[in-house]
């Protein structure tokens, strides 16, 4: 049974947290239907190179072909359904060879060979599944979908808004994978909203102020809003010391704030005036999810001798942490026979605005 959109004032019932099967259909709604992002364009510079990625259950081979185009497969021989690649990065020597029987495809998908198959057995129809890919200022996307409208509409107005950070131009520094024993959702409803922040993070409420908030309307694609800094902090690091030179394309006003997005369903990005950080979610049951968390700075910054980026690293592993905790604290709450949907307050728009997108795309797949 939906609920009504109008109802969102309290919190959603437990079973958006802990029903199995609404977690399915959940996983198909946002993650098979949706761009999602999947990783980052420096992952594989070259021809062969590639990466594996799960969604929704399904394993997705993303590399890069002979002309340098993105491509991304489902990890299924047309043969007899195996599993072609196991190893979760690697590199293809110019074709992808399945280890049951020896079908052999192009890095464009093309099936090349097939041994001991039949006269006027046409290998055109049998090239690896095709899914789609997309690029938004180095961050890779997929899309299930057999016809997905374009990326640039599930991200509307971002790419204009981000344009400064010039994402395409920072490299990873460090990526740290988190096992959470949460709902996708709760990490999601725990990132768009800072009242927990004096409670949950001492470190973090001592670098900005969690009432400076600035949060953008509520959007169909993303929320999100920025904080600025406070007693002479100017980025968010141990000591709220600033390591790293500005990124080179910020105007001043982007310089003293942290810019907070939750790009749906799978993407936090914040950004930060020397570096971004981002998180991607990837739900593997209804009470557990993966989070991979990335630190990128500018690729001549780290050139530099004496580049540092723990400061932001440590920083943060700490609060992640933090969040990573609670949202567990908060399913198993959840989960307990005694909890009722509780009252959003006036400072929870955020949360609010993400509990009516759930229930209004539930809603729209009903009709
Ligand atoms: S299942 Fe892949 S070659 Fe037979
Ligand atoms: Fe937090």
């Amino acid at each position: 049974m939906s609920l009504p959109v109008e109802h969102v004032a309290t919190t959603l019932p437990a079973r958006y947290y802990t029903d199995s099967e609404l977690f399915k259909d959940e996983l198909e709604r946002f993650y098979c239907r949706t761009w999602i992002c999947v990783g980052r364009v420096e992952q594989i510079p070259n021809a062969g190179d590639y990466f594996l990625r799960e969604v929704a259950g399904e394993s997705i081979i993303i590399t890069r072909d002979d002309e340098g185009a993105l491509r991304a497969f489902f990890n299924v021989c047309r043969h007899r359904g195996t599993r072609i690649c196991a190893q979760a990065e690697g590199h293809f020597a110019r074709r992808v060879q399945c280890g049951y029987h020896g079908w052999t495809y192009g890095l464009d998908g093309r099936l090349i060979g097939a041994p001991h198959m039949h006269e006027g057995f046409c290998r055109e129809e049998y090239g690896l599944n095709r899914v789609h890919t997309g690029v938004w200022d180095g961050h890779i996307f997929v899309n299930l979908s057999e016809q997905p409208d374009p990326l640039g509409i599930q991200l509307a107005d971002l790419p204009q808004k981000f344009a400064n950070w010039r994402m395409a131009d920072l490299r990873l520094h460090q990526r740290i994978e988190y096992q959470v024993q949460a709902n996708w959702k709760l990490i999601m409803l725990n990132y768009n909203e800072c009242l927990h922040c004096p409670v949950l993070h001492p470190a973090l409420s001592a670098i900005t102020d969690y009432l400076s908030g600035d949060n953008d309307e509520p959007h169909g694609s993303y929320l999100g809003g920025s904080l600025e800094f406070q007693g002479g902090a100017e980025t968010m690091s141990i000591d709220g010391k600033r390591r790293r030179e500005y990124l080179p394309g910020l105007t001043d006003a982007e310089r003293k704030k942290v810019f907070y997005y939750a790009v749906f369903p799978n993407l936090f990005l914040s950004m930060h005036p020397d570096y971004v950080m981002t998180h991607t979610l990837w739900p593997r049951a209804v009470d557990r999810t993966d989070v991979v968390c990335e630190w990128h700075f500018h690729h001549e910054e780290i050139a530099k001798t004496g580049f540092v980026g723990q400061d932001a690293v440590e920083f943060w592993d700490l609060t992640n942490r933090e969040d990573w905790r609670i949202s567990e604290l908060s399913h198993a709450g959840i989960s307990s026979r005694a909890y009722k949907p509780g009252p959003y307050s006036r400072c929870e728009g955020l949360p609010a605005a993400f509990d009516r997108m759930v229930l209004e795309r539930e809603e729209k797949d009903r009709r």
